[in-house]
């Protein structure tokens, strides 16, 4: 069978880019500093203690993990990692300027509201883009999914607002063109009775070091500022944010069931969408795919990317506090760790998702990290890995945990298998 030639183009652009993905994820020096990927030398750590106030004393129920533990790691993540982000702005308002039309053959009502974070609605705004199933006629539980590209790049509906997007230098751009990034199967979620809803990140926050200037951030400096202080947020607390405001939006919604509503998003947006959850416990449930370093992984674990690598100024400190920087050189001070946020989703269900490959976001690290937070888990009798032997890719049998974790054989991406377990899981918990 002849291919089209802008198929073919498009294949020929995927498997460069997951070429090139399979030896990026295995750099070995990154600005300066080499990377180890030597199992026998990531050397010994110990992890902070999650059962233990911070005065010592240990914790031993739910209550007050809830109560007081929690609050305690809550802050020094947020001032050290993250980022401390504002309230929901009083002037936030919501157009949805396509309110319910049938789409994907009548299987779904899909709608389109954008969302206007200031008073002026000429700037700093988001689309989002909703799927229902049509065949549910009560409120319906929602994936929530943060993209790196316009909605109208992800899914193949004719009715989507063509978006606008950054290109990589720097430049506002319409996002007419296809992307190396796959389509999302839609239908996969109503099919299940799920609904399905996106936004592109860079509406939030634009994802490079002078996006400040564009960027939701820029309206919250104050007057003697240029950038946010150091306990303030970088990018990925601007795109959690964004993600809190969306939940604004889902509450209005009559059609939507905003207590059942999932968030999911890859890699840096692994990493956003496990902070918004952890930040906004209207949502539901997490899955956390590929998120790595300042992610689910564990910085103490000197695997692939580290702290150092990740807050180097030349490369991604402005997606977290400024404050985070200063631990590269002396990681074993941190207060806090990959477990750390990962134990701050309990008791809510977590899906960690990883690859095999993917060396330079540590799966193993991840793993290691569901293991230790698995205590917290087990403190609401709810259920996480009771293992500490990494599960083989493919292996399915830590995945349905209320702390899920399942690894596929290949790299740094989500696969349309991992859509298909992520789909099971999502229909368990929500
Ligand atoms: C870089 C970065 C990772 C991040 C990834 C991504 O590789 O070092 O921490 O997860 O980009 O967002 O794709």
């Amino acid at each position: 069978m002849k291919r089209p030639l802008l198929l073919t183009l498009f294949m020929m652009v995927s498997l460069a880019t997951f070429a090139q993905q399979q030896t990026a994820n295995r750099p070995t020096l990154v600005a300066g500093i080499p990377v180890n990927y030597q199992e026998d030398s990531v050397g010994s750590y110990v992890l902070p203690e999650l059962l233990k106030f911070a005065d010592g004393k240990p914790v031993t129920t739910a209550k007050q993990w809830t109560q007081k533990r929690r609050p305690e790691l809550l802050k020094l993540v947020e001032e050290i990692q993250f980022g401390k982000m504002p309230d929901r702005p009083k002037s936030l308002k919501f157009n949805a300027f396509d309110p319910g039309t049938p789409a994907f053959n009548g299987k779904a009502i899909r709608k389109q509201v954008t969302v206007y974070f200031t008073g002026d609605t000429s700037d700093h705004k988001m689309d989002l883009v909703i799927y229902l199933p049509s065949a549910v006629k009560k409120p319906v539980p929602l994936l929530m999914n943060i993209s790196f590209v316009a909605y109208n790049q992800l899914i193949d509906d004719p009715g989507l607002r063509v978006g606008t997007i950054w290109t990589r230098d720097g430049k506002r751009a319409k996002a007419d063109k296809p992307t190396p990034f796959g389509k999302m199967n839609v239908e996969q979620f109503l099919d299940a009775g799920i609904g399905f809803a996106s936004v592109y990140y860079g509406s939030i926050e634009p994802d490079f070091k002078e996006g400040i200037r564009d960027g939701i951030r820029k309206t919250y400096l104050k007057a003697s500022q240029t950038e946010p202080a150091n306990d303030e947020w970088g990018a990925i607390s601007a795109w959690a944010w964004g993600l809190s405001r969306a939940m604004d939006y889902f509450e209005t919604d009559k059609q939507i069931d905003s207590k059942r509503i999932a968030l999911q998003g890859a890699s840096r947006l692994g990493k956003a969408v496990l902070w918004a959850g952890i930040h906004d416990t209207r949502y539901k449930v997490v899955v956390a795919s590929i998120s790595g370093e300042g992610g689910a992984a564990l910085s103490r674990r000197n695997f692939g990317e580290t702290v150092g690598h990740i807050t180097d100024p030349s490369r991604y400190l402005y997606q977290f506090a400024t404050n985070y920087h200063s631990y590269a050189d002396k990681i074993n001070t941190l207060p806090i760790d990959g477990h750390v946020l990962v134990a701050l989703m309990a008791p809510r269900p977590l899906l960690l998702q990883t690859g095999s490959t993917d060396y330079w976001s540590d799966p193993k690290g991840e793993f290691l990290s569901a293991v230790a937070a698995a205590p917290v888990y087990r403190l609401f009798g709810e259920t996480a890995p009771e293992t500490t032997v990494m599960p083989a890719a493919e292996d399915t049998s830590l995945l349905m945990n209320h702390l899920g974790y399942f690894m596929h054989e290949g790299g740094h991406s989500v696969l349309p298998t991992d859509w298909t377990h992520i789909v099971a899981y999502l229909k368990k918990y929500l």
